[in-house]
């Protein structure tokens, strides 16, 4: 009797565990959506990384791998520079970048550029243009669109990357020095012996934090989607 009396409570225990136990798989997008909200624009960087360069190599190259592109066309390039190779890129960069640029203007943009320079190393993301006027032959009710779209593609590379690398605890952030001259783009190709054909899409300056990222501000997201269910 007695058994039977102390069995009862603990079977409805066990059976309350185990409907209140959430059978959502809570590893896998939920992982990814914490990604997602780690990554930040850290201007911060040091000169070294904790990863290392093989490491760094196997995420570019996965990245790239596995983002996708308009019709696979895989128009995405990445070039990975380190050490002395980002000083000498950043070196060009400010040359070019601060080219006219006075007062208050300068001043900002020597400290960003300094800090960038001072970095492990960036990222360069370009769009193989040959492969984008390739397909837009195939394609040609789409020729208007491709340019777009494979700039989305370049954005989803980016984002990639950039996710993958504050995953590694490196700070990181996205420039787009490569928009403002042809001519600096022009001397990155030569200098790295690159297709004359690649277009910059950004750059990504990284290296391990010296201080953690600022606050960010959030708009309500009540205006930003909308959800209709009938
Ligand atoms: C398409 C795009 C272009 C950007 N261009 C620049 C840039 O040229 N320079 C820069 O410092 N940050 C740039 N950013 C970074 C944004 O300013 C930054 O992502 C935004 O303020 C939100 O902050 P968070 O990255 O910390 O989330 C860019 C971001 C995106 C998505």
């Amino acid at each position: 009797m007695f058994q039977i009396g102390i069995a009862r409570p603990i079977f409805l225990l066990l059976l309350l565990l185990l409907l209140s136990y959430n059978f959502r798989s809570p590893t896998m997008s939920d992982a990814y959506l914490a990604a997602i909200a780690t990554r930040r624009t850290n201007y911060a960087i040091t000169a070294e990384s904790s990863v290392s360069d093989e490491k760094l190599e196997a995420i570019v190259k996965h990245c790239v791998l596995h983002s996708p592109t308009p019709f696979n066309i895989q128009s995405s390039r990445a070039v990975l520079v380190i050490g002395a190779e980002n000083t000498k890129l950043w070196k060009m960069i400010s040359e070019s970048y601060l080219k006219g640029l006075e007062g208050d203007h300068r001043a900002t943009a020597e400290g960003k550029l300094a800090a960038f320079s001072g970095g492990y190393g960036t990222v360069l993301f370009f769009d193989d243009q040959a492969v984008i006027d390739d397909i837009s032959v195939k394609i040609p009710a789409y020729v208007k669109h491709f340019p777009v779209w494979s700039k989305n593609a370049a954005g989803m590379l980016q984002h990639a990357v950039w996710t993958s690398l504050t995953l590694e605890g490196l700070a990181a952030s996205l420039q787009h020095n490569g928009a403002y001259s042809d001519e600096l783009v022009a001397d990155i190709l030569k200098t790295w012996g690159l297709p004359s054909t690649w277009t910059s899409s950004a750059m990504m300056p990284f290296g391990d934090p010296a201080k953690p990222p600022g606050e960010k501000q959030f708009g309500p997201i009540e205006t930003r989607v909308k959800v209709f269910k009938a």
